[in-house]
C-alpha cells in the first residue's frame, strides 16, 4: 500500500516544527511527541473498521457503532514510546508490546534487544516508532511481528525519509504506513534531512 502521509495537517505541521527546533529542551519534546501522536492516532483510527451497536438514547433507540477489532499497540524501543501514552489516550483498551532495536552507528544495521508482546494471533497491530529512516528498524521489527500472525498491521511514524518509506512498501506492501510527513533525504549518516536529530536522545534527555 502507498504511505499515507498528513503533510497539509496545519496543526501537525506547526508541532512538528517545535520538534525540529534545537532549541526545544526536553521537556518540551516530550510533551510535544505526545500531543503529535494523540492526533496522529485519531487520523489512523478514521481507517478502523466498525460494527453496528444499537444504543438507547435518551429518546429513541437508534443505530450507532463500535470498533469492530481490538488494537495492540508496539511501540519500537525507545522513541516509540514517546507516542505510546498518546495513542492510549484514544485506544485505552488497547493492549501493549514492546519490540527493542537499535541501529548501530557505524553500519545502520538494526540490532535486535527485546521482544515482549501479548498474542497477535488475528489482532490489529499498530508499530510506533516516531522516525523512518533507512527502514532498518521497522522492516526487522514487522518481520518479527508477523511471526504472531496479526490480522492487520500498521506502521505509523511522525518524520520519513523517502529511501524508508520505498524499503518498506517494498519489503511489507501489506503493511498499512502512515506518517506525519516525508522529509527530503538521509544525510551520509543515515540522519532524515531537515529531520529533528535523534528523537530517542531527545525524548529521554541522554
Ligand atoms: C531511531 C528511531 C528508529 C530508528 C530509525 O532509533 O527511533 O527506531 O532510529 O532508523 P532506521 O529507519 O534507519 O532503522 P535508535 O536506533 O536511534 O534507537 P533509540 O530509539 O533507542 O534512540
Ligand atoms: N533515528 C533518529 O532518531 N533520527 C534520524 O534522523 C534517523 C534515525
Amino acid at each position: 500500500m502507498k504511505i499515507k502521509n498528513f503533510a497539509n495537517h496545519a496543526l501537525l505541521a506547526a508541532k512538528i516544527t517545535v520538534l525540529r527546533d534545537r532549541r526545544t529542551a526536553s521537556p518540551l519534546f516530550a510533551r510535544t511527541l505526545h500531543e503529535i501522536s494523540v492526533i496522529l492516532c485519531a487520523l489512523v483510527a478514521a481507517d478502523m473498521e466498525n460494527t453496528v451497536k444499537q444504543v438507547s438514547t435518551p429518546l429513541v433507540r437508534t443505530r450507532g457503532s463500535a470498533t469492530r477489532n481490538p488494537v495492540v499497540l508496539i511501540p519500537i524501543l525507545r522513541a516509540g514510546l514517546g507516542m505510546l501514552e498518546g495513542f492510549r489516550t484514544l485506544l485505552p483498551e488497547a493492549a501493549t508490546g514492546h519490540v527493542g532495536v537499535e541501529r548501530d552507528h557505524d553500519t545502520l544495521k538494526p540490532k535486535f534487544y527485546y521482544y515482549k508482546t501479548p498474542s497477535l494471533k488475528n489482532a490489529d497491530v499498530w508499530v510506533l516508532d516516531p522516525m523512518l529512516a533507512t527502514g532498518g528498524s521497522l522492516d526487522f521489527a514487522l518481520t518479527k511481528l508477523k511471526q504472531g500472525k496479526p490480522r492487520t498491521l500498521r506502521a505509523i511514524s511522525v518524520i520519513a525519509a523517502p529511501e524508508g518509506v520505498r524499503l518498506i512498501e517494498k519489503a511489507h506492501p501489506d503493511v498499512r504506513l502512515y506518517t506525519a510527513v516525508i522529509d527530503e533525504k538521509l544525510n551520509n549518516k543515515g540522519y532524515i534531512l531537515p529531520g529533528l536529530g535523534d528523537a530517542g536522545d531527545r525524548y529521554f534527555n541522554t
